[in-house]
């Protein structure tokens, strides 16, 4: 079925890495490939610190420093953006084909300017042709449609609620419908009532066809389960298995799938900062080469050989597992989730 979709973002072998003043390499990003097809939501979950952020940024083309561009491709709607000018990329390719919604809302807006000035810089830098008023009148246009009071436009950031900042900053970051939006932790400081509406937001945005395909990146389980279609599991800088989100969820294969799953199912919000609960050790240091497979020393199934060699991501029921011990992993019991609604 997927297949007679059109790949809207296809990852290949995607490395990034900070670069930092005493020269060490921290490898946030390493070796990730996946497509993102037309009109899906892919989930992406991992615990503080696996690189989520980072690849969300680098799926960009933008690479800021400390943050260097290492190997791989991003073909974005078939063309490959890595390797062009910042110039290109902020005139023809952010914001109007790859959106990215930052972690903090409160990083993507000034707070020295009124939200309408805001919004006419931004769009002024993507097209100098275009006039205020039209600026204005998109803007909302684009707030009415998608419920949002239009005379917020005139009041500064630090004048919105929390949740009023987010929805804003998702407007904003998806007036010139690009084509794929990345949404980094969209709900994770807000309360219930404020995250499903943030939620029923970018379902509208994407219902709408306003934005064709989402990456989420969230540990909400509620959100995983009742937003994405498929979901991918990082660990480490790598992802660790991808495919359909009820499977991922109820059903995960990787040995660190399931602790994640079963950490992420305890009713509270978020496990920013935390480590796993059911998982012993902690990640390896992302600036040292890590032979094998980078979940080894937590891992109840490691035998010498997953430390050996590079392990490859293999297809097993349905999706795609970094693991080479698959095959003992079938035993095991369903996680059966507390789903918050
Ligand atoms: N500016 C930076 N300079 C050096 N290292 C960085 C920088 N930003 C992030 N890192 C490192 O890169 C790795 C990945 O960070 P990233 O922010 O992408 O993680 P994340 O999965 O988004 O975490 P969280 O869930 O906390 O948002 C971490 O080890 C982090 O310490
Ligand atoms: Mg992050």
């Amino acid at each position: 079925m997927e297949e007679s979709r059109k790949i809207m973002l296809k990852v290949d072998g995607l490395r990034a890495y900070y670069k930092t003043r005493s020269g060490e390499r921290i490898r946030a990003v390493d070796n990730i490939s996946f497509n993102l097809m037309e009109g899906e939501i892919l989930g992406i979950a991992g615990e503080s610190g696996c690189g989520k952020s980072t690849l969300a940024m680098a799926m960009s083309g933008l690479f800021l420093p400390p943050l260097t561009y290492e190997s791989g491709s991003v073909f974005l709607d078939g063309e490959n953006i890595i390797g062009k000018k910042e110039e290109e990329l902020r005139k023809k390719i952010l914001g109007r084909k790859y959106s990215y919604i930052p972690q903090s809302a409160m990083n993507a807006l000034n707070p020295t300017l009124k939200i309408k000035n805001f919004v006419i810089d931004l769009l002024k830098e993507h097209d100098p042709r275009m006039s205020k008023k039209k600026v204005l009148d998109l803007t909302t246009e684009r707030f009415e449609s998608l419920s949002l009071p239009p005379w917020v436009i005139d009041l500064y950031p630090l004048e919105l609620s929390g949740g009023m900042k987010q929805r804003v900053v998702i407007a904003v970051s998806t007036l010139m419908n690009p084509k794929v939006v990345v949404a980094d932790e969209p709900t994770s400081a807000l309360d219930v009532t404020s995250q499903k509406i943030v939620i029923k937001l970018i379902k509208e945005l994407f219902d709408e066809g306003i934005v064709k395909s989402v990456i989420f990146i969230t540990h909400e389980l509620p959100i995983l389960r009742h937003v994405c279609d498929r979901i991918a599991v990082m660990y480490a800088g790598e992802f660790v298995e991808i495919g359909e989100t009820e499977g991922i969820i109820f059903n995960p294969i990787h040995p660190y799938s399931q602790a994640l799953m079963q950490s992420i199912l305890v009713p509270e919000v978020g496990i920013k900062g935390k480590k796993l609960p059911s998982l012993p050790g902690s990640p390896p240091d992302l600036r040292k080469p890590i032979k094998g497979c980078r979940f080894a020393d937590r891992c109840y199934l490691a035998i010498e050989d997953c430390r050996k060699r590079t392990i490859g991501m293999v297809e097993f029921d349905s999706r795609k597992v970094r693991c080479i011990r698959v095959d003992h992993i079938k035993a095991k019991e369903e996680v059966v989730p507390h789903v918050q609604q």
